[in-house]
This record gives structure tokens, C-alpha cells and sequence, in this order.
């Protein structure tokens, strides 16, 4: 191993959500407990970004940045090698976020009180862009075929065939259940959406984290027609750990969809950071050995996570994901209630994942948990063993 994915690091005084001693007490009211929630790595970035971020601290003029050539072409590049998606420079809109990109793609393709499609459980964060925006949620919950997540294509017709309904948000592959959708799903979606003149809005954060080969499809290699009706939204801040610096591309073929949201951008005057900028260039650019040695390293954790559940707590349910570092645990045949489940796992586990209730506003998520596993393998197994020690003796 060339990386220090088995090194623990310690978070706690570097401002980070995660690990913050008062955020930790302030939100779960416990000192003792380890996060395993927030979908971000606890491991170091990989030396290139490093190196190239430390660089650029060390010039001490820190002023407006620019969407440079180097930047653009960095990404223009990941793509064909890691995707064999054939991008312009000029289809690449920056935002600082993939949620700011979900939001306005919301408030271009709906009109208050309409309707947005989102397939549940998801990232919970999908409901709060609906609520805030005034929009209605318009749900195609997923069916749970023994762990593996399909979706409902009868019910996604149904609801794209509303002529309220004016975008779809397609999670890709989907957090929280791991999947990575096939071609003739990806398809089925394109042609019930482009029917019925609905706009579609992927988010492919997570599409590098691909923990079955080849499973990741581009949304946007399907056909032209998927090309012309989708904003694909992507970044390296899942894949190389950069949340902390803002840096998103969003990626959007059909000129005339680039410039409508180009204008909704247009007000708030956004640059990206120079962090986001320079770390942008040596995630895509350097860092590819990095990343498939991690994607080796997850792949270890996810087998590991399915060994210790068989052996220590067969009554948890879980099924290696296709893709991301996010396992998605079901606890429904421990028997505890939604509420007892989360009592349980921060005050007797001493253990704090994403509670599933948050995924799904119809109780898609109640009994489930979602566990981060990209940590050291050591932190993982500390974890776990909390788990399975307090259920035990529970
Ligand atoms: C599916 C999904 N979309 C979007 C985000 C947030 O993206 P950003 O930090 O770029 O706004 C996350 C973060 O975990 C995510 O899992």
C-alpha cells in the first residue's frame, strides 16, 4: 500500500463537523461516541493535493480566482478518462456545492407549488431544497427486493405524466442504498422523463466511488436526448475528500438548459475558491493512483462490515453497495422502535451514524442506519464491536 488509508488522523481541532468535540455534545449530547455519520473520509488527501493546496497557501495573496483553462480542461479530462464522456470545457458551470446546483435546477424547471420527483430513501437533504423552495415533493419510493433497491417505473410515469411535474432529481449512483443504476434503468428514466417533458437533474457525486467495476453509467452517454434533457451535477469532494473547499462541476450539454442556468447563477457573482481550484487540478489530474487504491481499500471495509455483521449481528441486515462508502444497515429485525433504535446507538452503542428515519418522509428509512466505512479499518472495527458489545448486553 502506497497510502495511509490504515493511519487514524486526528480530526477533532481542525473545524470539522464531524469530529467537533462541542458539535458533538451539542448534537448528540455525548463526549464518548464515534462519528460515523457525514459523508466525508477520515482519511488524508492524497499527497498531490497536498502538496499543490500547500503550494498555493504558501503565495499568501488569496484574492478572487477564476474558472481557469487548467481547471475546466482538469475536468474535461476526468471525464473521458474515467468515463469516456466527451466534454466541452464551456459545458462546465461552477457552483460551490452540488446542492446549491439540485436547488436551482429546482426553481428553473418548476414553478411554486409544482411538483419535483425525488426516489426515496435519499440524501435528505432533496426534501429540504422542496420545502424551502416552496415546491411539492412528488415520491417514487424504492422497492426493497431483499436489500437491492429498484426503482417503480409504473409510479415514476404516473408522476412525471402530472403536468406539474417539471424536474426530476436522479440520485446516481444513489445514497443511501448503494446502488448504481444499469443502462436499461438509466434508459427507462430518460424516455419516461423526456415523454413527458420533464427536466432531469443527476446528481453523480458519488460516481467515482464505484465499488463494483464498471457498474457506473453516465447519464449523460445514454443517448443524445439524455444528454439534451439533464443537468449533470458532479465533483471531486466525495472522491478526493474536498467538501471543505466548495468546489463543484456542473456539467450541462443542451445550450439552451447551460444558459438558463447560467443566468440564475449570474446574480450571486460566483468564483471558484482558489483552494477548490488548485485541489481540483491535482484530485483529477495526479491522483488517480490515490483513488484506486482507496476504491481497493473501501472495497476491503465493505467485505470486512459484511463479515463482522455475519459473525456478530446476523440479525443486521446489509448488502455491499455498488457504489459509495455509505452502508445502509437494517436493524428492523432487532425489534426496537425508530426511536428506540437511535436512543439506542447514541447513548448505548455510543456509535453515531445517520439516522435512517431522515431518508424517507414515509418511513422508508425507519429501522435502518446509515454507516459511514470510509475510516481506517482499526476505527471501522472499534465501532462495530460498540455496536455489537451493546447489543448484547442490551
Ligand atoms: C448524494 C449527495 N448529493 C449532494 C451532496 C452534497 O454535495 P455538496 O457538498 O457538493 O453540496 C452529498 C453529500 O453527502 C450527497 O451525498
Amino acid at each position: 500500500m502506497n497510502y495511509k488509508f490504515h493511519e487514524p488522523i486526528d480530526r477533532t481541532q481542525s473545524i470539522s463537523i464531524k469530529w467537533s468535540p462541542q458539535l458533538r455534545r451539542q448534537m448528540y449530547g455525548e463526549d464518548d461516541i464515534i462519528p460515523m455519520g457525514i459523508a466525508d473520509m477520515d482519511f488524508p488527501v492524497s499527497p498531490a493535493i497536498a502538496r499543490a493546496v500547500q503550494q498555493r497557501a504558501a503565495h499568501e495573496s488569496y484574492g478572487y480566482g477564476y474558472p481557469s483553462q487548467e481547471y475546466l480542461q482538469a475536468c474535461v479530462d476526468w471525464q473521458r478518462r474515467r468515463n469516456g464522456w466527451e466534454i466541452q470545457p464551456d459545458w462546465i458551470v461552477y457552483t460551490p456545492g452540488v446542492n446549491m446546483a439540485l436547488v436551482c435546477a429546482i426553481e428553473l424547471y418548476t414553478q411554486p407549488g409544482g411538483n419535483v420527483i425525488i426516489q426515496s430513501p435519499v440524501y435528505y437533504p432533496y426534501y429540504d431544497y422542496v420545502k424551502h423552495t416552496g415546491r411539492k415533493l412528488a415520491l417514487n419510493p424504492l422497492v426493497n427486493r431483499e436489500g437491492r433497491y429498484e426503482m417503480n417505473f409504473d409510479e415514476l410515469e404516473r408522476l412525471a405524466r402530472d403536468p406539474n411535474t417539471g424536474l426530476m432529481i436522479l440520485c446516481s449512483p444513489h445514497n443511501p442504498v448503494g446502488r448504481a443504476w444499469t443502462r436499461e434503468e438509466l434508459e427507462q428514466v430518460c424516455r419516461i422523463c423526456g415523454d413527458n417533458g420533464v427536466m432531469v437533474a443527476v446528481d453523480e457525486i458519488h460516481s467515482d466511488l464505484i465499488l463494483s467495476p464498471g457498474a457506473f453509467v453516465p447519464y449523460a452517454t445514454l443517448s443524445p436526448q439524455a444528454a439534451a434533457n439533464s443537468i449533470i451535477c458532479t465533483s471531486p469532494s466525495k472522491t478526493f475528500n474536498l467538501a471543505g473547499l466548495l468546489v463543484s462541476d456542473i456539467i450541462i450539454p443542451n445550450p439552451v438548459v447551460r444558459e438558463a442556468f447560467q443566468n440564475k447563477m449570474a446574480p450571486y457573482y460566483l468564483w471558484p475558491g482558489t483552494f477548490g481550484t488548485v485541489a481540483q487540478i491535482a484530485a483529477y489530474n495526479e491522483s488517480e493512483p490515490w483513488l484506486e487504491e482507496l476504491l481497493e481499500y473501501l472495497r476491503g471495509n465493505a467485505q470486512y462490515l459484511a463479515d463482522f455483521l455475519a459473525r456478530r449481528m446476523p440479525q443486521v441486515k446489509y448488502r455491499v453497495p455498488e457504489a459509495t462508502y455509505l452502508a445502509w444497515l437494517d436493524f428492523r429485525e432487532v425489534g426496537m422502535s425508530p426511536e428506540q433504535l437511535w436512543d439506542f446507538m447514541l447513548h448505548k452503542a455510543r456509535v453515531a451514524t445517520d439516522n435512517g428515519v431522515m431518508f424517507g418522509p414515509r418511513g422508508e428509512g425507519d429501522g435502518f442506519q446509515r454507516l459511514n466505512f470510509a475510516c481506517p479499518r482499526s476505527q471501522l472495527e472499534q465501532a462495530l464491536t460498540r455496536i455489537a458489545d451493546a447489543l448484547e448486553g442490551r
